[in-house]
């Protein structure tokens, strides 16, 4: 008689990858199915990075890999051997704040926050992308993070000002 599955020994598969994190190697044994998501929250305790959707809607999950943003939902992280990683745990410098992060605080971008760490790694990654100058080009470049409590309006005087502060 064929076994039930219930009665099937569980099969651990398990994959090794080596990650840079906000500058510290990390080598890990994960199961190939995590993301990129639940690897930094679970595997190496950066719970910064937030789990709104789970399925690459919200941009709560926003980090950067090798310089661009992803949905770290959308990754898995058995994919990145050898790539680098910033959380919003790795953004300050030397103990100075990220333009970004900065004038997030003094626009008062923050409403409930659990947006922000994704907001602000969008925000991040824009400065450095060809972004166009008006407002509504900004608003376009952050369409893939959204906030349910309406920080909009501070979130994009911040964007404008951490822009001015880099140009
Ligand atoms: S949690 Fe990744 S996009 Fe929503
Ligand atoms: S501040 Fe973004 S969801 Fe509340």
């Amino acid at each position: 008689m064929c076994p039930t599955p219930a009665s099937q020994p569980a099969m651990f598969l398990s994959t090794k990858v080596g990650l840079t994190v906000n500058g510290a190697r990390h080598e890990l044994r994960l199961d190939p199915r995590t993301t990129l998501l639940d690897c930094l929250r679970e595997h190496l305790a950066l719970a910064g990075t937030k789990k709104g959707c789970d399925h690459g809607q919200c941009g709560a999950c926003t980090v950067h890999l090798d310089g661009r943003r992803v949905n770290a939902c959308l990754v898995l992280a058995a994919t990145l051997d050898g790539r680098e990683v910033t959380t919003v745990e790795g953004l300050a410098r030397d103990g100075q704040l990220h333009p970004v992060q900065a004038a997030f605080l003094e626009q008062d971008a923050y409403q409930c926050g659990y947006c922000t760490a994704g907001q602000i790694m969008s925000a991040a990654a824009l400065l450095s992308e060809p972004c166009g100058e008006t407002d509504a080009d900004i608003r376009e470049a952050m369409s893939g993070n959204l906030c349910r409590c309406g920080a909009y309006q501070n979130i994009l005087a911040a964007v404008r000002q951490a822009r001015r502060g880099i140009a």
